[in-house]
């Protein structure tokens, strides 16, 4: 089985409350059991971590190299635009981006993401589907390699 974790960062326990009209009504919670639903159709094994603290994220990631962690789907916030450290700490593993927002069609400080260039891909713009979207571009990832 596939391990993979799903990583929230800055503001995303605000899901539902933050700006609904950009990012939906959906919980961090009900987004977490939606992909969690997706990964068991997919027999993928997930877990889950959300902080609003750029160190606590990137401690999070390094344990994910001890956990046997193959891929992670990420959700940087606002760090995406900015954290070179975040963007450090990925470069161990195979990684896919996802933002709910289409970030090019909003403030231009939002059109660069300096996490990109170490993932597999990126995905944004389809709200909460886009984690779905991941979960299955990690999964025929590696059934390609196998
Ligand atoms: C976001 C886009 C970022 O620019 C923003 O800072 C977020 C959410 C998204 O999911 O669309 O916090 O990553």
């Amino acid at each position: 089985m596939d391990k993979v974790a799903v990583i929230h960062g800055p503001n995303l326990n605000f899901l539902g409350i933050r700006e609904p009209e950009v990012y939906g009504h959906t919980t961090l919670e009900q987004l977490n059991n939606l992909i969690a639903w997706e990964a068991q159709q997919l027999r993928m094994d997930v877990i889950y971590f959300q902080s609003n603290h750029e160190g606590v994220l990137i401690d999070f990631i390094q344990q994910c190299h001890a956990n046997k962690v193959e891929g992670i789907i990420i959700n940087p916030g606002a760090l995406t635009h900015y954290s070179y450290a975040l963007r450090d700490a990925l470069t161990c593993f195979v990684v896919v981006e996802v933002h709910l927002s289409n970030i090019y069609k909003r403030e231009p400080f939002r059109h660069t993401s300096v996490i990109a260039p170490v993932c597999l891909g990126q995905i944004c713009g389809f709200g909460v589907q886009g984690y779905l979207l991941a979960l299955t571009a990690l999964h025929n990832h590696k059934a390609a390699k196998t």
